[in-house]
């Protein structure tokens, strides 16, 4: 399996903040933010990973990660000129992918909880064995935010939908998809949204239209941090300051987890 970090678009939600520089090497309390989704790649057994980005970020993500020889995987990058949805990171990454399995992990999205290596590393091996997708879930207070997803008897899941205005359930999907290749032609199939972008949710609803779509849930001993607004920004940074000061033990310190790895 291929790991993507999308670390692309243009943070509008995060601005002045991001005016100059990109939403991705903002601090979260003591490690850019890329380290995050990095580390949580790294986790899943991922070593061959390509981040997208905007002209210009590459050259300081290459600054910052180099080659990733320094962590034992190999890290490449390529530019998104405009940010037309999340699912054009699997066209941009198509040659990247060629014929592998592909984990997209969003580049703001923070990830911590006891036994996250062996869920990521299950879903990995959902993906690679038996195909379709594996979508991760969590519990939220504000649901009409986030892409939804909405399961029946025995966990069956019913219907996933974008931002509802009325969602059907407290469970979000994370920014966090493991796709097999087939990923790369529903990608290049889809029509944009009403905001003018194509949407990870519909390539969701594809593979669950083809019964292929698999949950994995984070219980409550995980957290979760979509870090695209302030107050999220502010919170992951207190969050990762509170538990490693407290514990003594970093969170995804890349250095730490490929170690582990
Ligand atoms: C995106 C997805 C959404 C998902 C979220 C997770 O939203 O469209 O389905 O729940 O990431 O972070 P965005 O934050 O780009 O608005």
């Amino acid at each position: 399996m291929k790991g993507i970090i999308l670390a692309g678009g243009n943070g509008s939600r995060l601005h002045p903040l991001t005016s100059v520089v990109t939403k991705q090497l903002l601090p979260v309390y003591d490690k850019p933010m890329i380290h995050y989704p990095l580390a949580t790649l790294i986790l899943a057994g991922i070593k061959d990973i390509l981040i997208i980005c905007k002209k210009g970020d590459d050259k300081l993500f290459k600054k910052l990660l180099g080659t990733g020889s320094e962590y034992g995987i190999k890290i490449q990058y390529k530019i998104q000129d405009n940010p037309n949805g999340i699912p054009e990171a699997f066209i941009l990454g198509e040659e990247f992918i060629g014929d592998d399995s592909v984990c997209l992990a969003l580049g703001d999205n923070i990830f911590h909880g006891h036994g996250l290596p062996e869920l990521l590393q299950r879903g990995a091996e959902f993906v690679n064995t038996g195909g379709g997708a594996v979508i991760f879930g969590h519990h939220v207070k504000n649901p009409e935010r986030y892409g939804i997803v909405k399961q029946g008897k025995w966990g069956k899941i019913l219907n996933i939908e974008e931002k509802p205005k009325r969602p059907k359930s407290n469970c979000a999907v994370v920014g966090l998809y493991m796709y097999d290749n087939s990923v790369i032609e529903i990608a290049k199939n889809l029509k944009p949204s009403g905001r003018g972008e194509t949407e990870i949710t519909d390539v969701n609803r594809e593979y669950l239209q083809n019964k292929k779509l698999r949950l994995i849930k984070f219980g409550r001993g995980y957290s979760w941090f979509d870090t695209g607004v302030a107050d999220a920004l502010l919170n992951a940074s207190n969050y990762v300051q509170a538990i490693q000061n407290r514990q003594g033990l970093k969170i995804s310190c890349i250095e730490e987890t490929a170690h582990y790895m």
